[in-house]
């Protein structure tokens, strides 16, 4: 079957040339197939935030190519937009609805659902996060936790075939963390493309499929979970959560 995505020697270089010049990525190739659980790991810094942008389509690269279902990029962002859900690192970049119930309703309208409908969505999507005593409260007020659960309600409420997120547990307590593994194996079920940008290797590892480290603008390694971490290198900055803490003498990362 065609990948769902595939991209192929990814370049982008911010001030090219400048004294600040960062090569963000360097050649960066992957497939990436329908109904694939895809954990993408990296040192902060390593390129991931911007990959998730370019495959977007929120961010041109400098060089490279990129197809959707076998077809330029650029030349289906209206599908694009209707297929993809993004939970961004920044959880404030996100919110656009005056209340908690708005923003997460905002999606489905724009799908052009009938009002029974989005409030049935609405309802759902608070109730999975947690989020339904915050219904009529402004998202600006949320801890930076519960922005992060209406994000995800937000991207649940809409029924997005393919969910990229963004350092997802970023600011979650434990139960926020088991509503958005809840979630995803849920979406896993239904078929759907979770592809995951984190450094919190530990809290998902055991439900992706394959395992991408990223470092400094590189793929250096990219295959099942267990196997990617058994060549894992310190220098990639990335942790093998399984060499776990016994005692609390353990739990430093010095
Ligand atoms: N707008 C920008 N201008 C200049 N440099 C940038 C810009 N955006 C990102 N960079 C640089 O590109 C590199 C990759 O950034 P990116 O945000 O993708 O990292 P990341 O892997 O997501 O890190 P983190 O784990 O901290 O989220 C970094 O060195 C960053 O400083
Ligand atoms: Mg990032």
């Amino acid at each position: 079957m065609e990948p769902l995505f595939s991209i192929s020697n990814l370049v982008k270089t911010f001030s090219p040339g400048g004294e600040t010049e960062v090569r963000a990525l360097s050649g960066v190739s992957l497939e990436i197939r329908e109904g694939e659980f895809l954990l993408i790991s990296g040192a902060n810094g390593s390129g991931k935030t911007i990959l998730m942008l370019i495959l977007a389509g929120l961010m041109d690269p400098d060089e490279g190519e990129l197809l959707f279902r076998g077809r330029p990029l650029n030349t289906v962002m209206g599908d694009l937009r209707r297929h993809l859900g993004l939970i961004f690192q920044d959880a404030d970049a996100q919110m656009v609805g005056e209340t908690v119930a708005e923003d997460i309703a905002f999606g489905p309208k724009n799908l052009g659902l009938s009002k029974a409908e989005v409030e049935e969505r609405v309802q759902n999507a608070l109730a999975a996060l947690g989020l339904e005593h915050k219904r009529d409260r402004p998202p600006r007020n949320l801890s930076g936790g519960e922005k992060r659960r209406l994000a995800v309600a937000g991207i649940l409420a809409m029924g997005c075939q393919t969910i990229i997120m963004d350092e997802p547990f970023a600011n979650l307590d434990w139960p926020g963390v088991v509503q958005v593994l809840e979630i995803i194996r849920q979406l896993k079920q239904e078929g759907k493309t979770v592809i995951l940008l984190t450094h919190e290797l530990e809290k998902v590892l055991a439900f992706a499929d394959r395992l991408v480290i990223l470092d400094r603008g590189i793929i250096r390694e990219d295959g099942k979970p267990a196997e990617v971490l058994d060549r894992l290198k310190d220098a990639y900055g990335v942790r093998d959560p399984r060499k776990s803490y016994g005692t609390v003498a353990d739990c430093t990362w010095l």
